[in-house]
């Protein structure tokens, strides 16, 4: 029997408008219980950050902070950088990162 499946050729999902973006700078959705994705940045920016946002520590979800342009999370203080590096622990493990794009007003994220 087959145990392990490797995903075939990716699928971009959409995860909101563009108009969204453009209005908080950033969209969380939950697409699945496993596929969960924040999406930083503007229609201006040429290119997106799109990362899980559930902490690699204990799964919280991270949120983040343009100032410091980093992640965050709120549970135990760890810190990711903009590509999902992990800056401060107590994490160890980057975040899962996505390709995101923007096709006819709406975000998508590659999955
Ligand atoms: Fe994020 Fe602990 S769950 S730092």
């Amino acid at each position: 029997a087959c145990s392990s499946q490797t995903p075939t050729s990716a699928d971009w999902q959409t995860v909101g408008s563009l108009a969204e973006l453009d209005q908080n700078g950033e969209l969380l959705v939950q697409k699945s219980p496993t596929f969960n994705v924040l999406v930083v940045g503007k229609s201006t920016n040429a290119n997106l950050i799109a990362v899980n946002p559930t902490c690699t520590h204990s799964g919280c979800t991270v949120s983040w902070e343009t100032e410091g342009n980093k992640f965050v999370c709120p549970c135990h203080g760890a810190e990711y950088d903009s590509a999902g590096q992990v800056l401060n622990g107590p994490a160890t493990k980057p975040l899962k990162t996505y390709t995101a794009k923007i096709a006819d007003n709406s975000v998508l994220v590659q999955a």
